[in-house]
């Protein structure tokens, strides 16, 4: 039934491994393996990886993303990457507030409001990862911390350009622990999520927005978690990184 309304996507967030011949060989054997996927496929590769990523996925179904952008057109940003430069070499999606941007590197919702923003208007799709800590999961506000990360992020944004706005819903505990939400706690909070974005839009943008979950999600857990009727697919980390891993999360996802 969701099918009707919205697709599923999954996206390896490869975060920050493989050099660009390494890429592509990855890539390379991957792309057999997912060919025949009815949901979105899509890898979100470092920097220097892009163009060696979409040269070597042109023709196929695999859809190449950044794991960020800046939101100024050009100018002293020493280190930072434009929409345009990512636009120039054929980049669809782009991955922005991820928790370790958010822990590691001061990003906070206005930056990542202003990151969705330009990535919108240059035409490009923005992943938006929100998420609870462990320990406001304990204290309970999970679904206050996660409303107000989509309403700060999704500022401005209008419903037009939600079309192509993609959430994920990745639980800062759950990344990279091994500890998978699960499949209940990952549904109860991205239909929060739908609701909050029904509040805000209407019931056919909460209808038709792609909400991922991520954290941890493998080839052993992806059935159960994209079998549930709010969660649209995934964004993978560590098990992006190995092609018959993510092909059997790719093929669950083609399944539900
Ligand atoms: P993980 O990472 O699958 O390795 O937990 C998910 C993510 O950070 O997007």
């Amino acid at each position: 039934m969701k099918k009707d309304v919205r697709k599923a996507i999954i996206a390896g967030n490869w975060k920050m491994n493989k050099t660009p011949s390494e890429a592509k060989a990855l890539l390379a054997q991957m792309i057999p393996l997912v060919k025949d996927a009815t949901c979105e496929v899509v890898a979100c590769v470092p920097y220097v990886d892009l163009a060696a990523a979409v040269e070597a996925t042109q023709g196929t179904n695999i859809k190449i993303g950044a794991e960020n952008c800046h939101w100024a057109e050009s100018g002293a940003f020493t280190g930072e990457i434009s929409t345009g430069m990512l636009k120039e070499i054929g980049v669809e999606y782009v991955v922005l507030g991820h928790s370790e941007r958010r822990q590691y590197f001061g990003e906070t919702d206005e930056t990542v409001n202003k990151r969705v923003k330009a990535a919108l208007a240059a035409g490009l799709k923005p992943i938006v990862c929100v998420g609870e800590l462990l320990w406001e999961r304990e204290c309970d506000i999970t679904e206050e911390v996660v409303a107000r990360q989509i309403k700060l992020d999704l500022f401005d944004v209008s419903e037009e350009e939600l079309q192509n706005v993609v959430i994920a819903y990745e639980p800062v505990w759950a990344i990279g622990t091994g500890k998978t939400a699960t499949a209940d706690q990952a549904e109860e909070v991205c239909a929060l999520i739908r609701a909050t974005i029904k509040k805000l839009y209407s019931p056919a943008a909460a209808e038709g927005i792609t909400i991922q979950y991520g954290g941890s999600m493998n080839d052993k857990n992806a059935d159960e978690l994209v079998g549930k009727l709010n969660v649209d697919g995934g964004l993978i980390g560590g098990a992006s990184l190995v092609a018959d891993k993510f092909a059997a999360i790719v093929n669950a996802a083609s399944n539900n």
